[in-house]
């Protein structure tokens, strides 16, 4: 078991070329077909005073789909957000526990928070492009990442990747605020991946979006698991059912003292077994629909 430390998240990062978080030279060896990219261990979440997630243990593997589950407030984007280092962007929230990455604590001073977020990238939950042109859109993180080569087939490859190349080809200069709902979607995803991520963090990438346009995006999932890790939060248990390989189900408890709720991780399991056999009865209550 991993050892338990107390990060601030307000202390400033420093870039320490001796700390390396590459997957390529950090990743664990292949165990049974399976690589464990995060490691979280006895993870909580406080905002202020206020404990909002308690003693997460979760691995997630590489190349597999794995969605959060749960009802709201229980702490499904709060601990997505400790994945890439958002959290530090809050400034009452503070992370206790381990999230190791490749075997790399996340939240060791030492790691740089930009070079984290480059590689683990996030889709939000409303499509968020830039007031900028689609080519701008996509194009942006890798000029300021620094990205050598071409910047068209920069631009070219990651709207392809995000299933738009097609729609937008003719167009790359018009403003990527234009777009139908799904496709701004599609687009926040190609400035994701221009970076060239390991991981996608997705926090309910379709709530937004109408019924084409979300099995868009998750097939668009399916097509793009081989090459990304994908950690998707969706309170549409169908979605999690359709796109995932391993499916973590929250919940939350009452704190009888404080008539606060903190949330926790059930179980964690195949996707298969989650729907079909878990090991919990709380998720089978979930799961079948005789949650309050
Ligand atoms: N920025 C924040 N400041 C204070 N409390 C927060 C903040 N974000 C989330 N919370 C609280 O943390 C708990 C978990 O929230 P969240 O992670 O958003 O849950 P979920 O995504 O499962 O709906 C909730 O009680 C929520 O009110
Ligand atoms: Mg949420």
């Amino acid at each position: 078991m991993a050892s338990t430390s107390t990060t601030k998240l307000t202390e400033p990062a420093t870039v320490d070329p001796n700390v390396d978080v590459t997957p390529e030279t950090r990743g664990r060896p292949e165990v049974s077909g399976r690589e464990v990219v995060f490691e979280v261990s006895d993870l909580s979440v406080y905002y202020g005073s206020f404990r909002a997630v308690r003693d997460v243990n979760i691995e997630i593997n590489r190349h597999e789909i794995t969605a959060f589950i749960g009802p709201s407030g229980c702490g499904k984007t709060t601990v997505l957000r400790c994945l890439n280092r958002m959290n530090d962007l809050i400034e009452i929230a503070r992370v206790e526990g381990r999230v190791g990455y490749h075997g790399v604590d996340l939240y060791d001073r030492e790691v740089n928070p930009v070079e984290v977020r480059r590689r683990i990238g996030m889709v939000f939950q409303k499509p968020n492009p830039f007031p900028k042109s689609i080519y701008d859109n996509v194009a942006y993180g890798p000029k300021i990442a620094g990205t050598k080569g071409n910047m068209d087939d920069v631009v070219e490859k990651a709207l392809r990747g995000a299933g738009l190349w097609d729609e937008v080809k003719s167009r790359l200069k018009a403003s990527g605020m234009s777009l139908s709902g799904g496709q701004q979607q599609r687009l926040c995803i190609a400035r994701a991946i221009a970076t060239d991520p390991e991981v996608l963090l997705m926090d309910e990438p379709c709530s937004a979006l109408d019924p084409i346009a979300t099995a868009r995006i998750e097939d668009l999932m399916q097509e793009i698991k081989d090459e990304y890790t994908i950690v998707i939060v969706t309170h549409n248990m169908q979605q999690a059912a359709r796109v995932s390989d391993r499916t973590a189900f929250f919940t939350t408890e009452v704190n009888p003292e404080s008539d606060t709720r903190t949330g926790l991780l059930v179980e964690a399991d195949s996707t298969d077994k989650m729907f079909s056999n878990p090991s919990d009865e709380r998720t089978e209550n979930y799961v079948t629909g005789r949650f309050g």
